[in-house]
């Protein structure tokens, strides 16, 4: 043994490496890197070969993950670590304002570097007690802004007395006490419920566990045949069908089946699954256990997000109890089978949601998402065998469909957009926060108006992005035809406006956009459309994980553009170029990333045609690639022409003849 490594230390290291398969040591890679940070405080190069050669590894697959996962640090933070939510929902409370105020009372310099914007490094006081930065969405956005100090989560924090933060008080998690007649709470049903604890008696109490005693005495044929006939679509983001999806996996099947939940939760405008981990743990394990029974998966990792430590913690108690009651472990229920759930924790990227980019961090790697076909992980999944993986929600909505019968559950909700599912409010609402409703049962205005309260008092709705930050925006005028399947099964096609918009896939995809991950963020008539797309551009520029070209250029120049339009810098030809830019990306990319980083820009861009060309003034082309944006054309307010020297050609092409 390493005599720098303490046996406590090694010791955990040897429990981690023990959650993988013997021959894929490799997937402990993330969990050892996390256990050595927070016993040394940094990840060194000793660190690297350390753990390189405990894994049969070269230092370089270690080092690589260093520089990928924005968690894992090379250089130690202060002895506070502050991280100060930048995204959307945030930035529009007054996030950059709580960075200022805490930077002023930490005495923090914040090093600037142009190219990666407000993302700097990490940055540390003089007297190396605080440490601060900015990271992307903490699935916290109904109550933003929010920052973490060290592990902790703390909600609707003032700009102005930002500095309470600093006083090591324990925040108290805040949840909404009152459920809104027009929701139909099912997978929320405990959630903020007054008296109910996370423990597995109070789970146990309240008939828990109950499912999956019915479950493990169905056949598994029965389980999903339940779950193809309750209709229920994925509530990650691509809306599949769970059943479908499940029915690819060969019941003869000789290779062993994996089942990964995804709780990578990053989409901005998305606060769900934290809720669930946090206040309903075993639910999800039920949900978990019944799965895997039905798909005869003998083991289920959760892939949680690093930045949910206290998730991560609360699972692994729940998985404690779950094993000690015979509902995980060998032989559970006495029915022969046995199961095991682990719980991964990410570092900090947005892309580990991917399903393929998960399974690449999964198994030790950077989250680099794989070239399709295969297009199923249920073909060729975790270390090449099949493996389904399920969001949160998804698994929890499984448990319910046994309870009731997927016939009963797929009475709630619409034709083709059955059941319940949790949708996120967040913005210029007056009362942010989650909903669960029947899918399609509540309109857009009766979600906005009547549950979230309504617009910011005095102000008027301008737009709404409704499915997390990757779905197209909607413009409050807008009308939408709606082709709607009728119970009777009959199609009726409709006009209608955003208020009286079905809140469901179909109606969103009909509407040009899409439910997505079910993270509603309002906009009102005070919000200046660029500002908005540049912050989400600036997610995704930090996001891409760089792999395809027009991604990695494409999320970046689109950065660049409207960033230089804020700064006063905008070109003429500016609304024409981000529209290229998003058009030569979406389609042409490994992964969804893609379109998720182009349809803001496209929609935003032709959405709002007048507020894009006010900030694009200047007679001039831009420098291409936007690289460097001259101080000149931001500062200058006419930049003065040169005629070009004359040429017919160009003339005929119809390019203006000066430079
Ligand atoms: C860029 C990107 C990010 C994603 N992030 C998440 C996420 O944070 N959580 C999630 O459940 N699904 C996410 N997804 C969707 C997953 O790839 C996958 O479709 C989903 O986990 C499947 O579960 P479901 O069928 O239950 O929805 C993301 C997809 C893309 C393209
Ligand atoms: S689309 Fe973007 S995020 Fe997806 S694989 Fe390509 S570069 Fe990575
Ligand atoms: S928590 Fe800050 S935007 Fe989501």
């Amino acid at each position: 043994m390493d005599s720098r490594v303490p046996a406590e230390l090694e010791r955990k290291i040897d429990e981690a490496i023990g959650h993988y398969p013997s021959d894929q040591k490799r997937s402990a890679a993330l969990p050892l890197l996390h256990l050595w940070q927070e016993h040394f405080g940094l990840i060194n190069d000793d660190a690297v070969t350390w753990i390189a050669a405990k894994l049969g590894l070269q230092p370089i697959n270690i080092f690589e993950l260093v520089t990928f996962y924005p968690m894992l640090r090379e250089k130690r933070a202060g002895k506070t670590h502050i991280r100060v939510c930048r995204t959307l929902s945030c930035a529009m409370a007054g996030s950059y304002q709580v960075m200022e105020n805490l930077c002023a009372a930490t005495g923090i310099q914040r090093k600037t570097d142009p190219a990666a914007a407000g993302h700097t490094p990490v940055s540390v006081s003089p007297d190396r007690n605080y440490s601060i930065e900015f990271v992307e969405c903490l699935a916290s956005c109904g109550t933003a802004p929010v920052c973490m100090v060290n592990d902790d989560l703390h909600e609707n924090v003032n700009p102005d007395s930002a500095t309470d933060l600093l006083q090591n008080q324990k925040p108290a998690i805040t949840n909404q006490q009152s459920v809104h007649p027009l929701e139909q709470r099912i997978i929320f049903k405990n959630i903020g419920r007054s008296n109910w604890k996370t423990d597995i008696k109070t789970y146990l109490d309240d008939g828990g566990y109950d499912d999956l005693r019915k479950a493990v005495k169905m056949s598994r044929t029965d389980i999903v045949n339940e779950v193809k006939t309750s209709g229920l679509r994925g509530r990650g983001g691509a809306g599949f069908p769970c059943g479908v999806k499940w029915s690819f996996i060969k019941p003869d099947e000789k290779k062993p089946v994996y089942l990964i939940c995804n709780a990578d939760e990053s989409e901005p405008g998305t606060f769900k699954d934290r809720y669930i981990i946090h206040e309903d743990p075993h639910q999800l394990l039920e949900g978990i256990a019944i799965s895997c029974f039905a798909l005869n998966a003998r083991t289920a990792y959760i892939y949680i997000r690093g930045e949910f430590p206290e998730g991560a913690k609360i699972l692994e108690r729940a998985i404690e109890e779950a094993r000690e009651h015979k509902f995980l472990g060998k032989n559970i229920l006495g029915s022969g089978f046995d199961v095991d759930v682990h719980i991964h924790r990410g570092a900090g990227a947005y892309i580990c949601g991917e399903e393929t980019g998960l399974i690449e961090s999964l198994e030790g790697k950077r989250a680099y998402p794989r070239i399709k076909p295969p297009y199923f992980p249920a073909v060729l999944g975790l270390y090449m065998c099949p493996t389904i993986v399920n969001n949160v929600e998804t698994l929890c909505a499984v448990k319910h469909i046994i309870a009731m019968g997927g016939a009963k559950y797929a009475q709630f909700g619409r034709p083709n957009n059955t059941g319940t599912r949790i949708v996120c409010v967040s913005g210029d609402v007056e009362r942010p926060g989650y909903f669960e409703i029947e899918v399609g049962k509540v309109t857009m205005g009766q979600l906005i108006y009547e549950m979230a309260g309504g617009v910011k008092w005095g102000r008027r709705l301008k737009a709404v992005i409704p499915g997390g930050s990757s779905a197209k925006v909607l413009r409050a005028d807008e009308r939408f035809k709606i082709k709607q399947k009728q119970p009777d099964g009959s199609m009726m096609e409709e006009e209608i406006s955003i208020y009286d918009l079905p809140m469901d896939f179909d109606s969103l995809a009909a509407a040009g956009s899409m439910a997505g991950s079910g993270g509603v963020i309002v906009l009102d008539d005070s919000r200046d459309m660029v500002w908005v797309l540049n912050n989400i551009n600036e997610f995704y520029a930090h996001e891409s994980c760089g792999q395809c070209t027009p991604c990695r250029e494409g999320s970046l120049w689109m950065k660049k553009i409207t960033e230089r339009m804020l700064n006063g810098g905008g070109v003429t030809e500016d609304p024409h170029t981000l529209k290229t830019i998003g058009d030569n990306i979406a389609g042409r990319t490994i992964c969804a990333f893609g379109e998720a980083c182009a349809w803001p820009t496209q929609s935003f861009v032709e959405k709002f045609p007048d507020e894009f060309a006010a900030r694009a003034r200047k007679s001039i082309p831009p420098p291409l690639p936007p690289e460097d944006t001259s101080r000149e054309l931001i500062e200058r307010e006419q930049i003065p022409t040169s005629p070009l020297a004359h040429d017919p050609g160009w003339e005929k092409a119809g390019a203006d003849a000066v430079i």
